[in-house]
């Protein structure tokens, strides 16, 4: 039996989440703390939360009170348990999540993750800890490093933070609040991890931020670059053969950025470009400072620059207010860009945000109607894109195992899902594959190059029916 401690930890929320968690567990490493994906088997436990809308918040007190139990059953034995609220909510309960739970040790927000193995030494003591100051230190400067081992085994591809927090207060969202003031890593920093990756194996790096595109790094040269420079740097990295940001914010969208698209054959032809709403009226309410007229202007431009662009985006129905003619604007909006793949929710009203003050909010059972009409019309343009892909020959990158047996799966340009017969040494190779078969939410194509000969081709176009996709 090894006396290394072990850390579980479970993610909610975006992708920005996913990086923290494993920073966490990074920062975790040189203090003993092995990971491990059992929960029964934690010294440590971290709810990694978030708090973007109702549900998303109430998830972590149901998980909270079933982790109490096996903490409680080890309350008097050897290896008793420690449970840690990090994350969004977190940041904007703090205090709260202390009464309603008292199973919980300590609290913690997303600017004090370096000072993790500080927190838990306290709470360690017998304190019961909460930390949501809003501190200006450089918190990635402070955050260790993961090993090449543990980056290897993270996969092929991974996401890297460049940006932080977010100063544009749209009148729905808790970001601003969460996650504290928009902060730009200095690009020696995003290099250097970059190369860290690439050095361990890793093929495509997702960059993230709440505005990505607001993107502004202090240079080597002493000046601010923006994402679109920032962009060139990493593409001249040996080995990153793919590059993705998310998520952008449209007022954001600069000239350089739209000439990466355009001349970066790394930064693959994908954006994530929520618009919201396609009411001026509803865009105006929600502090988004522009028009849908100017959103449709600007998709215009990105398709100029890069027309094989496939655009995704994020709505909410049912903002106060919201009349049915300002939902038919949004279903009008949607029709004109044609999505790709789209997240589409119900406004939910968040304490301490300005929408939630608003009189007009709209009933329950008109949102779930609006909903379920806007939903509709993305699903059907995300088979229609799929669909599009029918016969076509494309780079797929192989980055897990397969769903059946001799299949690899991988990820197109476009960020589909594709399925593919193909032998295990292929596994983080990028390879020419064609399109076979294709389904709402994945693809099946068949290796068009010498391994494919090598083996058998097999592949019966099966697509297995897949529950979800939010869009
Ligand atoms: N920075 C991104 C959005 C981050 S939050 C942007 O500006 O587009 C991710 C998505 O959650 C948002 O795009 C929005 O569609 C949704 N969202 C945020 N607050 C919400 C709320 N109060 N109710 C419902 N959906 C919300
Ligand atoms: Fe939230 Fe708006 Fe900031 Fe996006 S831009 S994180 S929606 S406040
Ligand atoms: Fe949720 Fe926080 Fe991300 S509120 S969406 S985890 S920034």
């Amino acid at each position: 039996m090894s006396d290394a401690k072990k850390v579980f930890v479970r993610t909610y929320g975006c992708q920005m989440n996913v990086y923290d968690s494993d920073r966490m567990t990074d920062a975790l490493a040189p203090e003993g703390y092995a990971s491990t994906d059992t929960l029964e088997d934690a010294d440590l436990v971290i709810l990694n939360t978030c708090h973007i809308r109702e549900k998303a918040a109430e998830k972590v007190y149901s998980e909270i009170g079933r982790i109490r139990k096996l903490k409680d059953a080890r309350a008097e034995t050897a290896r008793p348990m420690t449970l840690a609220v990090a994350g969004c909510v977190a940041q904007a309960e703090g205090e709260e999540i202390m009464h309603r739970a008292p199973a919980v040790d300590l609290v913690f927000g997303p600017q004090s993750y370096h000072r993790l193995p500080e927190l838990l030494k306290r709470a360690g003591a017998g304190d019961r800890v909460v930390e949501t100051d809003l501190p200006t230190e450089d918190k990635f400067k402070a955050l260790p490093a993961a090993s090449r081992e543990v980056t290897l085994k993270r996969g092929v591809t991974a996401f890297l933070t460049v940006q932080e927090g977010c100063d544009k207060f749209c009148t729905f969202c808790v970001v601003p609040y969460t996650r504290g003031a928009e902060v730009s890593r200095p690009i020696a920093q995003v290099l250097d991890e970059a190369r860290r990756l690439a050095d361990a194996g890793v093929r495509e790096v997702t960059l993230l931020g709440q505005n990505v595109n607001a993107y502004h790094g202090k240079g080597p040269d002493g000046a601010d670059w923006g994402l679109g420079r920032l962009l060139h740097a990493l593409a001249d990295i040996p080995g990153l053969d793919r590059l993705r940001y998310t998520t952008s914010h449209p007022r954001d969208m600069d000239d350089e950025l739209m000439a990466a698209h355009r001349d970066l054959d790394a930064l693959m032809p994908y954006l994530h470009l929520p618009v919201q709403a396609g009411s001026d009226r509803i865009l105006g309410m929600m502090n988004r400072k522009h028009t849908a007229a100017e959103y449709m202007a600007l998709v215009e431009r990105i398709r100029a620059a890069r027309p094989d662009i496939a655009l995704s985006g994020d709505f909410i129905v049912g903002f106060p207010g919201e009349t049915e003619d300002d939902f038919r604007a949004t279903m009008k909006l949607v029709e004109e860009v044609g999505y790709a793949s789209a997240f589409s929710f119900k406004y939910s009203p968040r304490p301490g945000t300005p929408g939630a003050a608003l009189d007009d909010q709209v009933p329950e059972e008109v949102k779930s109607e609006r909903l379920a009409r806007l939903q509709a019309l993305l699903s059907q343009q995300q088979q229609a894109f799929n669909a599009s892909k029918r016969g076509a020959v494309m780079d797929v990158l192989f980055e897990k195992p397969g769903r059946f047996e001799g299949q690899l799966g991988g990820r197109s340009p476009w960020l589909q899902a594709v399925h593919v017969e193909a032998p295990a040494e292929l596994f983080g190779e990028i390879r020419q594959v064609v399109i076979e078969d294709v389904g709402p939410n994945s693809l099946v194509g068949r290796l068009t190059g010498d391994e494919a000969a090598a083996r058998p081709s097999g592949a019966d176009g099966r697509v297995a029916a897949e529950a979800g996709g939010r869009a």
